[in-house]
């Protein structure tokens, strides 16, 4: 069931995930926030909005930074947000670490998972904190149906379970604090949205074929029930690792 309407988020976590984040991990007005592919700014906007925290969002696409943007305008806070256009992997990361890393939407996929986690680590104090959301499979590889499979291209991304992402975290030196999949309703509040840009005549979703491939993605989630053996995994995770 779609329970937020206004949702634009490209990734079914959503806000209760981000806000719950900040809240867990105390932030504050002091607090450094830095948001690892931002996208149209809902993760990052939801957190300064909530918790007057100091911000940067990068995305290596223009046309999302702009929405992104905007929206941080209309919500009256963008003297908290600093958006960068960059690709991730090519900034040095800063003398003044962040307390909260977020990653949400699969980026730490996009990146590489491991080298994804080093570049989050990078980022953050000692005992900094990553809110990350990512895509894993529920069951055995050979019990997911190939049309599933491939709408999420498994064979390039080659997907964890919730017990590899664990072992892949402990490696990198993260203590997990929550690691839950994300209900039903964040799905559909995705979908809902994706659903809403296929209107779009401007932008990425103007594309016929980047409307279609969402067409077939929509479809073969509820046609063959892709929730079955397809979880959204979001985890509030630690840095322990000693500097
Ligand atoms: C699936 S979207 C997720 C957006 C947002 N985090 C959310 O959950 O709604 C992935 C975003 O990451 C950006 N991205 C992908 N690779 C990146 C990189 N190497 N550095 C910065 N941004 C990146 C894309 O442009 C896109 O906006």
């Amino acid at each position: 069931m779609v329970t937020d309407l206004t949702s634009c988020y490209t990734s079914p976590a959503g806000k209760e995930f981000t806000l719950l984040a900040g809240r867990y991990a105390g932030i504050s007005p002091a607090s450094r926030v830095l948001d690892i592919g931002c996208g149209y700014g809902a993760g990052i906007c939801n957190l300064a909005a909530e918790f007057r925290c100091r911000c940067t969002a990068v995305d290596t696409s223009e046309p999302n930074l702009t929405i992104a943007r905007s929206r941080a305008e209309e919500l009256r806070i963008s003297h908290l947000i600093d958006f960068s256009q960059a690709d991730i992997n090519d900034i040095a990361p800063p003398e003044d670490p962040y307390d909260l890393v977020l990653a949400e939407g699969g980026l730490l996929s996009l990146l590489g998972r491991q080298a994804g986690l080093d570049i989050s680590s990078g980022f953050l104090k000692h005992r900094g904190w990553l809110a990350f959301s990512d895509l894993v499979l529920l069951t055995e590889e050979r019990k997911v149906p190939a049309e599933v499979l491939h709408i999420y291209d498994n064979k390039y991304y080659h997907y964890e379970t919730e017990a590899s992402y664990r072992q892949l975290l402990k490696n990198a030196g993260f203590e997990p604090h929550i690691i839950t999949l994300v209900p039903p309703s964040g799905w559909d509040n995705y979908y809902a949205h994706m659903a809403r840009r296929l209107e779009d005549s401007e932008g990425f979703f103007a594309d016929r074929r980047v409307k279609e491939l969402f067409h077939r993605e929509i479809d073969v989630f509820y046609r063959l029930e892709g929730f079955r053996y397809i979880g959204y995994l979001f985890g509030l995770v630690r840095y322990e690792k000693s500097v």
